[in-house]
């Protein structure tokens, strides 16, 4: 098979297979692979299991933000698949190129195999779905397609590429269009632990937590809809932190005077004296 100019097969410093994105020199879910990363990260911290059997009247709507190889989506259809629940799948994409390289390789991904259908008329048509799973693809700039989505989000996975390369997924001005979709026990998941993604997030309006240590990260990032949803909300030892940081404003931030505002006034903070 000819080379892809865009993305290659590479073994992680952990020995999993991954991709790389060549232009911003990327291995996705660097060092442990795809699959772990999917599972351990957003579908274990999400106890994606524990809703598929809980509430069942409801169709349980999980924002996928950044399709791209789809380890995420494919994460939750392994979970979804046999479950009673309906669930939502709403899969943001800009490229679909990644997808249609990774399912050209898709022997090489255990995970694949069974759900080429699947991912064949996600990339087809847009659309699949099954007696019990609803999966759409808003094939797009996030940033626009999120304000035509319909449904609200009771989890987000949300995996861009670092600010590095997506600056403009990682600002208050994007954030703030998710928070609008998210129902009111919506939880955000993220890999990131930078104060300028935590800062955007909590001017957007959502409550900000610790989320699980993964890869090389000593910890990751969980938002609310509502504080009493966070197992572990930033503290007082985030909040004298993120004063004293030499990085405490929000990508493409153009007025500091406010973010600080909205952080001192913020409900999560609002025992601390300052
Ligand atoms: C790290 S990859 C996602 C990996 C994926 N979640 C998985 O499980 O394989 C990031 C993806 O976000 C997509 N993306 C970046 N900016 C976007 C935007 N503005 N709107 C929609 N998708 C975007 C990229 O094209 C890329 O496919």
């Amino acid at each position: 098979m000819p080379q892809h100019p865009l993305f290659e097969i590479v073994t992680t410093t952990a020995g999993v297979l991954s991709i790389r994105n060549k232009q911003v020199n990327e291995i996705m879910h660097n060092p442990v692979g795809p699959w772990k990363e999917a599972n351990q990260l957003y579908i274990d911290q999400s106890n994606l299991r524990w809703h598929l059997t809980h509430d069942l009247t409801t169709e349980l709507v999980i924002f996928d933000v950044g399709l791209g190889a789809a380890a995420n989506a494919l994460a939750i259809l392994h979970c979804a698949m046999c479950a009673q629940r309906a669930v939502r799948i709403v899969s943001f994409e800009i490229d679909l190129d990644l997808l249609r390289f990774a399912l050209d390789h898709s022997s090489q991904f255990e995970h694949f195999k069974g759900f080429e259908g699947p991912l064949g008329a996600i990339l087809s048509k847009g659309y699949w779905e099954s007696e019990n799973i609803k999966w759409e693809l808003h094939h797009g700039d996030f940033l626009q397609c999120i304000n035509h989505v319909k449904h609200h989000a009771h989890i987000v996975y949300y995996d861009p590429y670092s600010p590095k390369m997506n600056q403009e997924m990682w600002t208050t001005e994007c954030f703030k269009k998710l928070h609008n979709k998210c129902d009111a026990r919506a939880m955000f998941y993220n890999y990131s632990q930078a104060t300028p993604i935590r800062a955007a997030l909590l001017e957007a309006g959502f409550f900000v937590g610790y989320g699980i240590a993964t890869g090389l990260k000593n910890s990751t990032t969980q938002a609310a809809y509502s504080l009493d949803d966070l197992e572990k909300p930033l503290d007082e030892r985030w909040f004298r932190r993120w004063q004293r940081s030499d990085t405490p404003l929000p990508f493409r931030c153009e007025d500091a005077e406010a973010l600080k505002s909205a952080i001192h006034q913020h409900k999560q903070f609002s025992g601390i004296t300052t």
